[in-house]
């Protein structure tokens, strides 16, 4: 069977950044300590005002064509995943490829291009898209873009703007990738609900802590849909498991909770029992495994008792060594570049894949052959789990990330100028703002034409 994969990765950040503890969280009046150690975040990355959802995405797919050599014609589809689209009808996959059109010798007019939306989890559908045409053997050997580009802002004061973002993630999907390869399995879990949302605003609407129990769950109803394919999982299966990131504190839970599941009726399991005994069994409780509404009648249903226990044992189990030692080695690697930029929305899960490559590159890990289970997730709220199998050559594409210098490179906002740029991109307001960066060798947003269309122009 053909093997389907990643070929390339390149991200490109906002230029801006908002230091969280040492700028952000004085200015709140907060212990800078909520966001380093709670939430796990230092900062966040911004547009400047000439930057966009296009720039992001267009200036991450061309230096990736140009790394690969690639030339319009090598590339049969252009999909885009975004929740910060700034038009109902005309895809943001068109602008990126009129932009791409400017530096590049032919054009896309052979693509077929779209926009994929379900909050976060667009962009993993959409590699999914790019790998059901090619496995169709409809792609006539040429590979697909997909890119995932958000600016991940929230209304001034509510309490995800601890966790803005702003980036995109340009990925090659192509047959005998140079990355990963994709498995066959997925597991999928998805329920129509109401946790965030954008019902035609710019800024959403979210219940925070209601949006934490529902990744939760929905990402425990995927593993156990992707196990009913794949068999069970075990922690010891998979080199790092990347996770969606809204904010590190998010995987640490997330973590946890497969951890759990993972080591259950394990030798691991086991082995923790004389420490911190087994995990709580539902039935000793009688609560069926369909959660409380479907407990059944039994009279010794005991739902609270179950979920105290689970959560006495998981406040052990989070002390043990085992995990620990799990955790630093398979989680923690994954959340590196998330600390330093927020929340990519649909790039996020994949900027966790790529922090996990690149520690395993400077970390001199022998990774090819190796496993990873990715976790995406989108508010509304679908999981998707799925496995990669990390090839030979992966060494030579991460080698080419520049993710370091372009976060090095980013300018360090005062909370003045925060303010200012986030009323820039506020489309409720009509503000003007000077770009404190000055575009070079990228595209930047020049303007408005004559049908409302946003112009773009690539500046040497
Ligand atoms: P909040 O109320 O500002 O923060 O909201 P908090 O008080 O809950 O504190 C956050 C953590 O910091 C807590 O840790 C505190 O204990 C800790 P936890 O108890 O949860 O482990 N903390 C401290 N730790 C050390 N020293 C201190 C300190 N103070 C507090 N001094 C919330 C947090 C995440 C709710 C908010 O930022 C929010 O609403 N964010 C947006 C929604 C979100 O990100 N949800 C995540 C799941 S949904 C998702 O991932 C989808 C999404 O990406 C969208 C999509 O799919 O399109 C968002």
């Amino acid at each position: 069977m053909t093997s389907v994969g990643i070929d390339a990765i390149e991200i490109r950040t906002g230029s801006l950044k908002l230091d969280l503890p040492g700028t952000f969280a004085p200015a709140k009046d907060e212990d800078p300590e909520k966001y380093t150690k709670g939430l796990g975040l230092n900062a966040s990355s911004f547009p400047d005002s000439y930057e966009d959802i296009v720039t992001m995405a267009a200036n991450a797919a061309h230096r990736l064509m140009e790394r690969k050599g690639l030339r319009p014609n090598d590339v049969g589809r252009i999909d885009v995943a975004t929740e910060s689209a700034f038009d109902n009808s005309k895809p943001v996959s068109t602008y990126v490829a009129g932009c791409l059109e400017q530096v590049n010798d032919g054009d896309f007019h052979h693509a077929n291009k779209g926009e994929r939306k379900f909050a976060c989890v667009a962009a993993t559908q959409a590699v999914d898209d790019a790998y059901n045409w090619i496995r169709a053997g409809r792609n006539r050997g040429r590979a697909a873009l997909v890119i995932a580009t958000d600016t991940a802002l929230y209304a001034r004061d509510d309490p995800g703007e601890a966790t803005q973002g702003a980036g995109a993630v340009a990925m090659l999907i192509d047959e005998d990738p140079s990355v990963v390869e994709i498995s066959t399995e997925q597991g999928y879990g998805s329920a129509d609900e109401t946790d965030f949302l954008k019902p035609q605003q710019q800024f959403p609407s979210v219940d925070g802590k209601r949006s934490m129990q529902v990744y939760l769950a929905r990402m425990r109803e995927a593993l156990e849909d992707f196990e009913s394919v794949s068999g069970d999982t075990h922690p010891d299966d998979y080199a790092y498991i990347p996770f969606h990131t809204p904010f590190p504190g998010m995987v640490r839970k997330a973590g946890l909770l497969g951890y759990r599941h993972m080591i259950r009726d394990t030798p691991v399991e086991d082995e923790l029992a004389e420490e911190i005994g087994r995990q709580p069994r539902r039935e000793a409780f009688g609560v069926s495994g369909q959660g409380p509404e479907a407990s059944g009648t039994s009279s010794h249903v005991d739902e609270a008792g179950y979920e105290e226990a689970v959560r006495e044992h998981m406040d052990a189990l989070k002390g043990t060594d085992a995990y620990h030692e799990w955790y630093g080695n398979t989680i923690e690697p994954t959340l590196t570049i998330s600390r330093e930029v927020g929340n990519w929305y649909t790039g996020s899960v994949h900027v966790a894949r790529a922090s996990a490559l690149q520690h395993a590159l400077e970390n001199g890990v022998d990774l090819a052959g190796q496993r990873l289970l990715v976790g995406s997730y989108g508010s509304g709220a679908q999981a998707e789990i799925h496995a990669e199998t990390v090839v030979d050559g992966w060494e030579e594409e991460v080698r080419a990330f520049d993710a370091d210098e372009q976060l090095a490179e980013r300018y360090d906002l005062s909370f003045e100028e925060y303010e200012e740029i986030h009323d820039a991109h506020n489309h409720e307001k009509d503000t003007d703002v000077d770009p404190v960066t000055v575009p070079e060798g990228e595209f930047a947003f020049t303007g408005w034409g004559r049908m409302g269309e946003r112009e773009y122009e690539y500046v040497n």
